[in-house]
C-alpha cells in the first residue's frame, strides 16, 4: 500500500491512478491527516502531492514530521518536494521565475528513480508548474536532473530513499512520468504489484458477506454504470438477499430503461422493482424552470419514491450505493473556506438519514475506470459498462426551461441520432461524454418551400479524465454537418443545430 498526502493539487487523483495502474493499492489523505493515516494504513511508501500554496507563507500546509520519522521511502512532487525540503532543513524561496508547462530537464547523475529510463547527459521533456523553488538542498540530497529554470528538478537522498521532483510525473504531458512513478514504487520502495481487479472482486465479496450477514439489502439503480456494477457485485456476494429498486423517472435516454430492466431481470435474475413514475416526476416539474429548483425537485421525489418502494418490500437493513472513490476523498481547499455549490448533485445521498439504514458501498475505493474494469470482470456487457456518464437528474437538466413530455421526446430522438453518429465514427470511447441539449428558443428556418419556426438543438461533447475539468471535442466539420442534417431531417421540432465549444472551466459539462 502507498499513502498519497494531498496538498490540494488539481491533479492529486492522477497520482493515485498512476500508482494503481502500476498494480499498487493507494489511498489519498489530506495533509493534516497524514499522521493518523500512516498508523491506520501502514503503507510501504509515501507520495507528497503538489499544491497551490507557498511553503514560504506562514500557515501554509506542512509535511507532518511523522512521515519522515516513519523512515518510509518518500517521493515529493512540486509543492510536496518543497514541503519535504523544508521539513528536512533545506531552504525554499519564492519570487523566482515562474515556470508553467513544458520544460526539458538534463540528467546529471544516476539514481534508482531514473534507472533504466534516464541516462546522464540526456534531455527529457517534463510538465512544470511552480512558483517557488528550493535554493538550498537539505543534507544528504544531490541533484539528479535540472532544467534551465529549475536547478533542482530531480533531487535524491538515496540513503534515506527520499526523492523530489519539481515537475508533475502524474500528468500525460510528462511522457516518462508513469515510469518514474513505477521506478519509485518498485525499485526504490520495493512494493509488490498485487492490486488487480480479480483480487479486488474476491476481497469485496468477502467483505460484503461479512458486513451484511443474513440481512436484507436494497439497492437503488439509476441506469448508470456505478449502481449497476455495485448491484451485480453484491448479488454475487449475497444472492437474493438483494433487491434492486429502479426509480424510472422518465428522464433517461432512449431505450435505457428497458435495457436496465432486461439486464437485471432476465440476464442476471436479480429481483428488481421497476417503479415507473415518470408521470409523477413530470407533474412535479411542471412550471419549474430554475436549474437548482429542478435538481432539488427531482432529488426529493427520488428519495420519496425509493423510500415508499423499500417499505413495500417490507424494509431492508442495508442500503447499497455505488459511491466511488472521488466522492470519498476529502478535498483540500486551497483557500481554507467552504467550496461554492455550483450545482446540487442528485444521488441517493439523502437516503441513509431518512431511512435510517446502514450503507453498503463496495466501490468506495475505486475510480470510474476501475469500476468499468470490474464491471467487465463481472460479465456486464462492454457497451453497458463503457457508457458515458449520465447525471442523476437526467434529461431534465438538458432541457433548459420547463420540462415537458413533448420536449423530452424531441430531445431523446436528437440525442440518439447524435450518439449513433459518434459510434459510427468510432469516437464514442475517445469522448468522455456527449449529449444533445434542447434549447427553449425558436428560430426561423426554411424546409422545402415552407417556413419553419422550431427549436434549437445544441450538441455537446467533451474530453476529460474525471469530469472536473474538460475540453470540448474537436469534431471535424463534416461530422458536425452530417449529424446536424440528420437531426433536422429526422426530428420534428428542431430546425437548427449548434455546437458548444466551451471548456470547463469556465463552462460546466451539463448546461444546468
Ligand atoms: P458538470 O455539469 O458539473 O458535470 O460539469 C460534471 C459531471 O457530473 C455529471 N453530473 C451529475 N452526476 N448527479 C450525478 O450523478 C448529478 O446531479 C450530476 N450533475 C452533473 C455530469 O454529467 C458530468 O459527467
Amino acid at each position: 500500500k502507498v499513502l498519497i498526502v494531498d496538498f490540494g493539487s488539481q491533479v492529486t487523483q492522477l497520482i493515485a491512478r498512476r500508482v494503481r495502474e502500476a498494480g499498487v493499492y493507494c489511498e489519498i489523505v489530506p495533509f493534516d491527516k497524514a499522521e493518523a493515516a500512516l498508523a491506520a494504513l501502514n503503507p510501504r511508501a509515501v507520495i507528497l502531492s503538489g499544491g497551490p500554496a507557498s511553503i514560504t507563507d506562514e500557515g501554509s500546509p506542512r509535511a507532518a514530521p511523522a512521515i519522515f520519522a516513519s523512515r518510509l521511502p518518500v517521493l515529493g512532487i512540486c509543492y510536496g518536494q518543497q514541503a519535504m525540503a523544508h521539513a528536512l532543513g533545506g531552504v525554499v524561496e519564492g519570487g523566482h521565475h515562474r515556470e508553467f508547462g513544458r520544460a526539458d530537464v538534463e540528467v546529471s547523475a544516476r539514481s534508482p528513480l531514473t534507472d533504466g529510463l534516464w541516462e546522464p547527459g540526456a534531455r527529457h521533456p517534463v510538465w512544470m508548474s511552480h512558483g517557488d523553488r528550493i535554493t538550498v538542498l537539505p543534507d544528504g540530497f544531490h541533484v539528479v536532473a535540472a532544467s534551465e529554470n529549475a536547478p533542482y528538478a530531480v533531487i535524491a537522498d538515496e540513503a534515506r530513499h527520499y526523492y523530489g521532483l519539481m515537475f508533475h510525473p502524474e500528468v500525460v504531458h510528462t511522457p516518462d512520468g508513469a515510469r518514474l512513478i513505477e521506478n519509485f514504487l518498485f525499485r526504490v520502495a520495493g512494493v509488490k504489484a498485487d492490486w488487480t481487479m480479480a483480487a479486488f472482486r474476491e476481497e469485496a465479496i468477502a467483505a460484503i458477506r461479512e458486513q451484511v450477514g443474513s440481512a436484507k439489502v436494497v439497492c437503488g439503480l439509476s441506469g448508470g454504470v456505478d449502481s449497476a456494477v455495485a448491484a451485480v457485485l453484491i448479488h454475487e456476494a449475497i444472492g437474493d438477499q438483494l433487491t434492486c429498486v429502479f426509480v424510472d423517472h422518465g428522464l433517461l435516454r432512449a431505450g435505457e430503461a428497458s435495457e436496465v430492466v432486461g439486464l437485471f431481470r432476465d440476464h442476471y435474475n436479480i429481483p428488481l422493482v421497476h417503479a415507473d413514475v415518470s408521470d409523477m416526476f413530470l407533474g412535479a416539474l411542471a412550471g419549474v424552470t430554475d436549474p437548482e429548483a429542478k435538481r432539488k425537485t427531482i432529488g426529493r421525489l427520488f428519495i420519496d419514491v425509493f423510500d415508499a418502494e423499500a417499505k413495500k418490500l417490507g424494509g431492508a437493513d442495508f442500503l447499497a450505493q455505488g459511491t466511488l472513490y472521488p466522492d470519498v476523498i476529502e478535498s483540500v481547499s486551497a483557500t481554507g473556506g467552504p467550496a461554492v455549490t455550483i450545482k446540487s448533485h442528485h444521488n441517493v445521498g439523502g437516503l441513509p438519514e431518512r431511512m435510517k439504514m446502514k450503507l453498503v458501498e463496495p466501490l468506495r475505493a475505486l475510480f470510474k475506470d476501475e469500476v468499468r474494469v470490474l464491471g467487465r470482470t463481472l460479465g456486464l456487457p462492454p457497451a453497458f459498462v463503457g457508457r458515458h456518464p449520465f447525471p442523476g437528474p437526467g434529461l431534465a437538466i438538458r432541457c433548459p426551461g420547463e420540462v415537458t413530455q413533448e420536449k423530452l421526446d424531441i430531445l431523446r430522438k436528437a440525442d440518439a441520432i447524435y450518439l449513433e453518429e459518434i459510434r459510427r465514427a468510432g469516437l464514442y470511447d475517445t469522448i468522455w461524454q456527449a449529449f444533445a441539449v434542447l434549447l427553449p428558443v425558436r428560430t426561423v428556418g426554411v424546409m422545402g418551400d415552407g417556413r419553419t419556426y422550431d427549436q434549437v438543438c445544441a450538441l455537446r461533447a467533451v474530453t476529460s479524465t474525471d469530469g472536473m475539468t474538460a475540453d470540448f471535442f474537436p469534431f471535424d466539420m463534416t461530422f458536425l454537418g452530417r449529424t446536424a442534417t440528420r437531426i433536422i431531417n429526422e426530428v420534428r421540432g428542431i430546425n437548427r443545430v449548434v455546437y458548444d465549444v466551451t471548456s470547463k472551466p469556465p463552462g460546466t459539462i451539463e448546461w444546468e
